[in-house]
């Protein structure tokens, strides 16, 4: 029996399978492109009309009519939808048969769902990206306040997660400052290769009908036009351009986000985490846990599973519209969820955090400043290996008597190496180390000016 329901309805027989209609069914999600695919009709109707094809009665009842789609699905969703409609292109013309009749089953002439949904998905992500930039840009400039804030307050810097050498807190904000201004440049550069629309490659073979491609162009708001109908209605590049984009953004917030994590614990104290980003324990009262920075650090193995489930999906698709193809949009839906919902929680705990300015600077390992002393023999004149060994001993020694490195004085030091000469009883202090490194993206004060100078520039001038 032929399911009356069905577009294509003429060619069949028998009714599909329930378990299979489902399937095939993507209305639950792609029900989040129905502005675009209104937008693409009224755009390809105008031309239909231009051609001849619908008479300017006709047209303006379509415009009305989807006009008025638009709100009612707005406030209705997917309840206004048919339960067999099959997906949203097939859904908002069947709603609108219901509304304007037989016109409405014009409008299909010369396009195809193809070339339809990979227009509806460039103009939707498009849209997205401008919400991602400006999300981006909040966590960006949270960063920049904090740095500028707490500029000059020092914090122990670690390798291996063994403490190496200070830095001011202010350089570990800028580090994570400019790796997302990539982030941020990597997203923009998706842009023109997302802007390139495909309405007029039909099925795969280019429409029939003397569509002005370029005034559609216009109207839905691209950059530029399809050059090939193949390529037009099959390629996702775009999209696992945006997600590994997204995958490696996430990545980078996760590394963040786990700093954050052990500099809030009870061991390092640097920071305390506001209320509003953290949870307590159903059985221990004394918990107040990290929980919005480990799903942050967590979303990033969703995010790059994410890109890998897609790109699995079209390494090998034969050339053009399969319907793999529909596998795409879940994917890159949740990508983008995901991430906005990232980009907005790190910005809370960034713009809530409060710094502990003395417990940072009171856990710097006096051991530490020992690179100083063997800088200190090395522009002595004394070979740097020769140096680093000497002031090893003196490390050595200190961890044995139980004597603190930055205490000694220069007669303690001329006893290792009359090198040591001059030196002053003052060799460790935070000022020095900081006139010490002030080579441009060295932690050193004028240095970190400068970054924050570069940073207010990029928050000006990137987004
Ligand atoms: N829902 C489909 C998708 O998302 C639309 C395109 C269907 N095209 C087709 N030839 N069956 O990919």
């Amino acid at each position: 029996m032929s399911d009356k329901n069905k577009a294509w309805d003429g060619r069949f027989e028998e009714a599909n399978d329930p378990v299979f209609e489902s399937m095939n069914r993507s209305l639950a999600y792609d029900i989040r492109m129905y502005k675009e695919d209104i937008q693409l009709n009224v755009a390809w109707s105008r031309e239909l009309a231009r051609l001849g094809v619908l008479t300017e009665k006709e047209f303006s009842s379509i415009v009305k009519g989807l006009a008025e789609l638009e709100v009612q699905i707005n406030e209705k969703g997917i309840e206004l939808f048919d339960k067999s409609t099959e997906d949203i292109h097939m859904g908002i013309e069947a709603l609108l048969a219901t509304k304007i009749g037989d016109t409405a089953k014009k409008i299909h002439f010369g396009k195809s769902r193809n070339d339809q949904v990979a227009t509806d998905q460039r103009l939707y992500t498009l849209r997205s990206i401008d919400e991602l930039l400006s999300l981006l840009q909040s966590v960006m400039k949270s960063i920049y306040t904090l740095a500028s804030e707490n500029n000059g307050v020092m914090m122990p810097g670690f390798t291996h997660l063994r403490q190496a050498q200070p830095l001011q807190l202010s350089h570990w904000l800028m580090s994570w400052f400019f790796l997302l201004e990539r982030d941020a440049q990597r997203l923009k550069d998706t842009l023109p290769r997302i802007s390139i629309m495909p309405l007029g490659s039909a099925a795969l073979s280019g429409t029939t009908l003397a569509v002005n491609r370029e005034s559609l162009r216009k109207e839905l708001g691209f950059a530029k036009i399809s050059d090939n109908s193949m390529d037009g209605v099959s390629s996702r590049d775009f999209m696992l351009e945006l997600m590994s984009t997204i995958a490696i953004l996430s990545g980078n917030l996760s590394r963040m986000a786990e700093d954050m994590i052990l500099y809030s614990s009870e061991q390092f104290g640097y920071f305390e985490l506001s209320d509003k980003v953290s949870t307590g324990s159903s059985i221990m009262p004394n918990k107040k846990n990290p929980d919005s920075l480990e799903l942050i650090r967590a979303k990033a193995g969703r995010l790059l599973g994410n890109y890998t489930a897609l790109f699995t999906v079209i390494k090998a698709l034969p050339s053009t519209y399969n319907k793999d193809l529909q596998e795409d949009k879940e994917r890159l839906f949740d990508s983008l969820d995901t991430i906005k919902q990232v980009l907005h929680v790190t910005q809370t705990t960034l713009s809530t955090l409060s710094v502990n300015k003395s417990a940072m600077q009171k856990s710097i390992d006096p051991l530490s400043f020992a690179t100083e002393l063997a800088d200190y023999l090395s522009a002595m004149k004394m070979p740097f290996r020769e140096a680093h060994k000497i002031t090893g001993k003196i490390v050595l020694d200190c961890i044995k008597e139980q004597k603190v490195l930055t205490e000694m004085t220069e007669t303690d030091l001329l006893k290792y190496s009359p090198q040591f000469g001059g030196i002053g009883n003052d060799w460790a202090s935070h000022e020095l180390f900081l006139a010490k490194r002030d080579v441009y993206g060295g932690t050193g004060t004028s240095s970190v000016d400068r970054q924050l100078e570069r940073a207010a520039n990029v928050l000006d001038t990137l987004f």
